[in-house]
């Protein structure tokens, strides 16, 4: 057997063991899937200029997100229905970010419900919000998630409508037998429509999303509970000054993996003009493509604070479940270690942005 040292291994080994329904909806992305590959490429077109002679031999790798302590700048993004990837879907991600001691955002379409995840020993967890057109219905959803412990809720903006994902629609994917979405109850139903010649989660979408969602809103889900709001899917300076006049404590760079509007930039690329207009009002992270250490490191260096993973974390589930997921971020915490030793830092406060050439 081949070893597994990589977050592409991972995802190679992952592949042969999913339905076709499951790994076709994870691994795709909108239209003609050129975010998906810009958020890698953009990674690796970004050249590093290592610090050399600064006595790395004591690291560490801690940081802290919106006042919460954790062990690396590494957490988990919200990613859909994870029962498709492992029995214990959103527990095992759940118990590996706990044993890792860092965030998982657990989507509102989870297919756990958030009371069982949050009871997961030691677990932080943020709760991700898609606000529907039916406002009663959010509010439960929300009241729920800070009823049972989560740590802050990530409202994902970049939603209105669900992105044409053509690998959904040539699938008809569809949540199997025996899956529910339980944290949907207020909506009146808990499962996702039979996609014939459509995605049914895109159907789901336009029955029950608001796509009359207004900056307005933030404030509104301020008004709900008392815990910080996270903005996920910002790709523009001017949204994110939105995002701290609106009392946003933190903002996602993010273009939802790809799957939204394609073409849409590369995280990578949005970051740095973010992080100027920003000027540390709010706490910065960003997703997509993030595979490498070096990544990690571009990503600090450039603005971020923190970096999610989405689809790795699917991978490590479908092969191996809480330990599989475990791996992925071990692995990445581990090249990411190497890679700021290697570049002259010995924690996050040194990784600067001199050491990115664009
Ligand atoms: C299968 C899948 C399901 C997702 N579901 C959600 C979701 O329910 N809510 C959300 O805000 N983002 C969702 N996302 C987007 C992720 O949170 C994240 O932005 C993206 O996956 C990061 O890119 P990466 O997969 O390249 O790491 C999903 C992404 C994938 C791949």
């Amino acid at each position: 057997m081949t070893p597994v040292i990589n977050l592409a291994d991972i995802e190679r080994k992952a592949a042969e063991q999913m339905s076709h329904n499951a790994h076709e909806y994870y691994i795709g992305g909108a239209a003609d899937e050129i975010s998906i590959a810009e958020n890698a490429r953009s990674f690796r077109s970004l050249s590093l200029l290592p610090r050399v002679m600064r006595d790395v031999s004591v690291r560490s790798l801690e940081t802290t997100l919106l006042g919460q302590p954790f062990s690396m700048p590494i957490g988990i993004a919200p990613t859909a229905m994870q029962r498709l990837a492992h029995a214990d879907g959103e527990l095992a991600t759940a118990r590996a970010a706990a044993a890792m001691r860092v965030p998982m955002i657990l989507s509102t379409t989870s297919t756990v419900a958030v009371e069982d995840v949050a009871r997961v020993p030691d677990v932080a967890l943020w709760f991700q919000v898609y606000v529907y057109k039916d406002r009663e219905a959010t509010r439960e959803v929300a009241e729920r998630a800070a009823a049972s412990g989560c740590k802050a809720l990530v409202l994902t903006v970049d939603t209105p409508y669900l992105g044409k994902r053509e690998r959904e629609i040539k699938v008809g994917f569809h949540l199997p037998p025996g899956m529910e979405l339980p944290n949907y109850r207020a909506l009146g139903t808990t499962t996702v429509p039979e996609g014939k010649q459509e995605s049914g989660l895109a159907r789901h979408f336009t029955e029950n999303i608001d796509p009359a969602l207004t900056w307005n809103d933030v404030e509104w889900l301020r008004s709900l509970t008392n815990l910080p709001i996270v903005v996920k899917g910002i790709l523009r300076s001017d949204d994110a000054r939105m995002a701290v006049e609106h009392g946003a404590a933190g903002i996602i760079v993010s273009n939802h993996g790809g799957r939204q509007v394609d073409t849409a930039l590369a995280t990578i690329r949005a970051l740095p003009a973010i992080a100027e207009a920003v000027d540390n009002r709010l706490e910065i992270m960003l997703d997509g493509g993030v595979r490498r250490g070096t990544d990690v490191v571009k990503a600090l260096a450039l603005g971020a604070k923190a970096v999610f993973l989405g689809r790795p974390i699917l991978w490590g589930l479908a092969c191996n479940g809480e330990r599989g997921a475990r791996q992925v971020l071990e692995i990445l915490r581990d090249e990411f270690d190497l890679s700021m030793a290697l570049c002259g830092c010995r924690n996050v406060v040194e990784i600067t942005r001199d050491l990115v050439v664009e």
